[in-house]
């Protein structure tokens, strides 16, 4: 991601060096949570199979606080000097991810990949709030902020994948399809079967 240029004011208390800094950190972080919360919405739409209302109920209130997050870390860009970008254009060319990539799919898949979502999100806004730390403890306590909320909503995802031992049914897995299959021994197995000929319609 390019480094966001200098702001002509910021913050007082902060040099426009740090002003600068602090834009570039939020910029990034502003792209991951307004991703996120398409992501959350994906999923809430394409969730299919006996859990299907739990699971699509239990993200609407993770994409409003997502959303939240994104307009506090958004205005945050505003007060340094800043210019927040918040078309799906730049989100796109600046994002250092992947869209998300499963479609529709049972319950259990997709929380094992949101998992990983979540994952992601949390490791690089916690590098985030542990660099703006160094500058400025307004922007770190933001950050934080949004982590406490972010890693109980990874919580109520792990719960789903989680065995009476304690252990998760997606552990070691890197990608979001890896996952998914881990969780859902459903998927699993479709993935298994050998593709369906299509069948040949006599003329
Ligand atoms: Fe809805």
């Amino acid at each position: 991601m390019m480094p966001s240029p200098t702001p002509r004011y910021t913050i007082p208390g902060l040099t426009t060096k740090n002003g600068q800094q602090l834009v570039t950190l939020l910029s990034a972080r502003l792209h991951a949570l307004n991703d996120l919360a398409l992501t959350l919405k994906h999923i809430h739409w394409n969730v299919v199979g006996p859990h299907f209302i739990a699971v699509h109920e239990m993200l609407d209130p993770q994409t409003s606080a997502v959303r939240e997050m994104a307009d506090g870390t958004a205005e945050r860009i505003s007060a340094l000097g800043g210019v927040p970008q918040g078309t799906p254009g730049v989100l796109v060319s600046e994002r250092t991810w992947e869209d998300y990539s499963i479609g529709r799919a049972d319950a259990i898949a997709h929380l094992g990949a949101l998992d990983l979502v979540y994952t992601g999100v949390i490791k690089d806004h916690r590098s985030a709030a542990d660099k703006a730390g160094s500058i400025d403890p307004v922007t770190e306590d933001l950050l934080v902020e949004h982590l406490r909320s972010l890693e109980q909503f990874q919580w109520f995802v792990r719960a789903h994948l989680e065995s009476t031992g304690g252990s998760l049914s997606t552990e070691g897995t890197a990608t979001e399809e890896q996952a998914a299959r881990a969780a859902s021994p459903a998927r699993k197995a479709a993935a298994k079967r050998p593709a369906k000929k299509a069948s040949r319609s006599k003329k």
